[in-house]
């Protein structure tokens, strides 16, 4: 442990709790993680990190070696000497949509007797409002401490948005607590940070999902409407990106959004108001406004391939739910790979990271093997590899030259030069290559 290093407990390794261990490892803390899953412990006790996500490995072996992170399945072993205890578990949809707090709860109740006094309980877990309240009370301990501090990594950049965070966000409703939970983020320098509520913490959470949610429903829904009559989105987006009151980002159109995150969070906080007696209508309608593009984009390809629906052999380039990971949790391109299955159509895929089974679904080790025969290839997460794809090699392999690429990767007059059609979401049906 460093001089100024608080010694840190993290119970709950998946996304967020091994980002946050090995982040506050490298801030100079001593870190013990918790997790109830043998082989994360392992991972991490072995120096590797336990999920895929850019630059997490390293910082796990670095610090693995530095001995200020360890893990361990003894959680009497890895709280009972933190001064500082993060709770990081899942809180999955219910059947409801609200979050189901079975783990936090359970964590909680773990937590509360190993616990140091004077000790503060940190929530990182997305949770809803009063949860706060829920730790308190399932902890069952008036000597210690319950602060929220919700987190806005994103998979894929989770490590830098954590060392360079827009903010820190901090529910208390006590400043001496508030004020011991930002100094563990010190060392990253001259950031901002919210203290404020717990109540306003947990909504500052939903509700800038909610919004970033809102502007991909938005912009996918202008696409249309280029589409329709005849704009192109890129140059729209640029167009009102400009606009400093909105700004260019979580503007680009694509086959509709997903993850682990938006779908269950924008659910949750739909039913979260709907519990308080308010009928937030408007989120209702961006969720559906999402569906209806996953209905909109499966649509739009079995019409591309040009044959009936259980004749199309549709090749997918990309499962996981963005670039950058291997997660296919509520992937776009899983939801739109059912729904082509379900038309009866003979669907193929190809991702470079995940391998995760989906079911119908036949995966190649290359988008070339995963076109072949193809009537359409359908670009499904933006992977970067895509851009370099050759459109002579894959029509030749394949039954019709069409491609739908929802991502805007691809070479578009490359493949049309090649004969292929093209067709990219917001910007209509490209036949000519000077086009
Ligand atoms: C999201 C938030 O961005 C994080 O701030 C938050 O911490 C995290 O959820 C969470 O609650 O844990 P993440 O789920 O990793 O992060 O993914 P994003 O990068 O936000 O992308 C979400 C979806 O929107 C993806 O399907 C992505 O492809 C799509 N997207 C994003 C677009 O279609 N267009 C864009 O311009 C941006």
């Amino acid at each position: 442990m460093t001089s100024n290093g608080e010694r840190i407990a993290v119970v709950g390794v998946g996304y967020v709790g091994a980002t946050t261990a090995a982040c506050m490892a490298e801030l100079g803390h001593d870190v013990g993680v918790f997790d109830i899953d043998p082989a994360k412990v392992d991972a991490i006790a072995s120096g590797r990190a336990p999920i895929f996500e850019a630059g997490l490995d390293e910082l796990v072996a670095r610090h693995t070696t530095s001995r200020r992170l360890r893990a361990s399945m003894d959680l009497n072993e890895i709280v009972s000497s933190a001064a500082f205890v993060f709770l990081c578990v899942p809180t999955p949809s219910g059947p409801d949509g609200s979050a189901d707090l079975t783990y936090l709860e359970e964590a909680s109740r773990m937590v509360g007797p190993l616990l140091m006094p004077g000790a503060v309980v940190i929530n990182k877990s997305t949770v809803p409002v009063g949860s706060t309240q829920v730790v308190a009370s399932q902890l069952n301990r008036d000597d210690v401490e319950v602060a929220s501090n919700p987190e806005f990594l994103r998979e894929g950049t989770a490590v830098r948005d954590f060392m360079a965070p827009d903010r820190v966000v901090i529910g208390s409703d006590r400043a001496e607590v508030a004020t011991r939970v930002a100094a563990l983020y010190e060392s990253l320098g001259d950031i901002d940070f919210v203290h404020t509520d717990p109540a306003s913490a947990e909504l500052i959470k939903y509700a800038s999902n909610a919004y970033l949610a809102t502007r991909l429903s938005f912009i996918n829904a202008v696409a249309e409407v280029c589409e329709a009559l005849g704009g192109d989105i890129s140059e729209v987006a640029r167009g009102i990106g400009l606009d400093s009151r909105i700004g260019p980002e979580f503007l680009n159109p694509g086959p509709g959004w997903g993850g682990s995150c938006f779908p269950k969070d924008t659910r949750a906080m739909v039913a979260m108001a709907d519990q308080a007696g308010f009928d937030f209508r408007f989120l209702r309608g961006v969720i559906e406004s999402n569906e209806q593009q996953f209905e909109l984009i499966a649509q739009r390809a079995l019409e591309m391939a040009g044959v009936a629906p259980t004749d199309a052999r549709i090749a997918v380039l990309g499962l996981a739910f963005k670039a950058g990971t291997d997660d296919v949790r509520n992937s776009p391109a899983v939801e739109i790979a059912n729904r082509l299955v379900a038309a009866g159509a003979t669907v193929t895929a190809h991702d470079p990271q995940s391998s995760a089974a989906v079911s119908g679904v036949v995966q190649f080790g290359s988008a070339i093997n995963a076109a072949a025969h193809a009537h359409l290839l359908l670009v499904l997460t933006e992977w970067p590899e895509y851009s370099d794809l050759d459109p002579e090699a894959l029509g030749a392999v394949m039954t019709n030259r069409a491609v739908l690429d929802t991502r805007d990767v691809i070479d578009a007059r490359g493949f049309a030069a090649h004969g292929f059609a093209v067709r990219q979401v917001g910007r209509g049906l490209r036949t000519n290559p000077t086009t």
